[in-house]
């Protein structure tokens, strides 16, 4: 049985030795160390053993036992600082090697001059509204003196989602949504930068999806002077110092007078395509609020007066950057858009 227990002990401690990672170290473990293992099974044979020999066959069981644990521990330890040192090898950064470049992405150009055009309005004390543009039948038209059956409705094919609501048209119903928050009471000093959608068959200058920016001016003594030099400012920062404007009467139901309002061509009136040889382009609509608007809106209008406009910013991006057609700015074409980067 010695002899038994010492072969054992030499077995297991040479499957030790050459155990190549922790699970193989853990199987050795159970084989020899657990209930079942050759140990115990030989130790099941002392019955066969003189009362004086029982005592040292146990004790030398516990020392084979012994051994063959620590080796196994001091084993242990090894493998594991083996395993670090392998993961630290595997996770080393090589510093040297040359950085992978981070995409970076640029703001739309018409981000872009809607940011542009809000900054010139903030700057001359303006606020930012907005509105929803899932918007009742109400706002769209009929707050803004368009009653039902109004012809002028046909101006702006609609996308109607119930006869009650649409999507917006323009966004001339923050108008009337904005004076109702007021209750009353002016100044009312707002622009509202929007998308606005219409039944339009996409081509090289309309979209079903366009951008609009209103602006709106209710205060007491505010007259067509005040609208014609407030746009006046606005183009010679948007376009140039060196522009003018010019007012043409116009129709709009929201707005008594209406006016359209042109833009001097950077041709300086020499005629080129931009302004098909007019000298001008016409960049926005305008004109003073209707007093059946203000009204319905709370505002007296024995009190009050006020100007309004509205343009379109994809217009605008197409004349400031040269660009021949609207549907670029929804394609997401990143090659047109890359154009407009900043950082490059
Ligand atoms: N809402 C008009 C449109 O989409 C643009 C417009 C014209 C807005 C005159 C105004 C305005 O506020 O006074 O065609």
């Amino acid at each position: 049985m010695e002899q038994q227990l010492k072969e054992l002990q030499t077995e297991a401690l040479a499957k030790v030795e050459s155990a190549e990672d922790l699970k193989q170290l853990n199987d050795i473990r159970v084989a020899y160390l657990g209930k079942k293992g050759p140990i115990t099974e030989v130790l099941k044979g002392m019955g066969k053993l003189s009362p004086e020999e029982r005592p040292k066959m146990g004790a030398l069981a516990n020392e084979v036992r012994a051994a063959v644990s620590s080796a196994i521990e001091t084993k242990q330890a090894e493998l594991e600082q083996k395993a670090i040192e392998e993961q630290l090898a595997k996770e080393t950064v090589d510093v040297t090697l040359p950085g992978r470049q981070v995409e970076m992405g640029n703001a739309h150009p018409l981000t872009k001059v809607i940011e542009e055009i809000e900054d010139l309005f903030i700057a001359m004390g303006y606020s930012i509204a907005e509105g929803p543009e899932v918007e009742t039948d109400y706002y769209n038209f009929e707050a803004l003196n368009l009653p039902k059956g109004h012809p002028a409705r046909d101006m702006q094919d609609s996308f109607y989602i119930t006869e009650e609501l649409l999507l917006r048209t323009h966004t001339s119903p923050v108008q009337a949504r904005t004076m109702e928050k007021y209750k009353g009471q002016g100044p009312v000093k707002i622009i509202c930068p929007g998308k606005v959608y219409r039944r339009d068959n996409d081509d090289a200058t309309h979209s079903h999806q366009f951008t609009q920016i209103e602006g709106l001016v209710v205060d007491e003594n505010i007259s067509m002077s005040d609208l014609k030099g407030t746009l006046e400012v606005f183009a010679k920062k948007l376009f140039g110092e060196d522009r003018e404007i010019r007012l043409r009467p116009s129709f709009f139901p929201f707005t008594e007078p209406s006016v359209e309002v042109d833009v001097s061509c950077m041709c300086k009136g020499e005629g080129c395509r931009i302004c098909k040889h007019t000298g001008w382009i016409e960049v926005l609509g305008a004109g003073m609020v209707h007093p059946n608007v203000l009204e319905m809106a709370g505002f007296d209008s024995k009190k009050y007066t006020g100007f309004a406009f509205g343009m379109g910013p994809d217009r605008i991006a197409m004349l400031k950057y040269g660009i021949d057609d609207i549907r670029h700015f929804y394609t997401d074409d990143v090659r047109f858009l890359r154009q407009f980067a900043e950082h490059e």
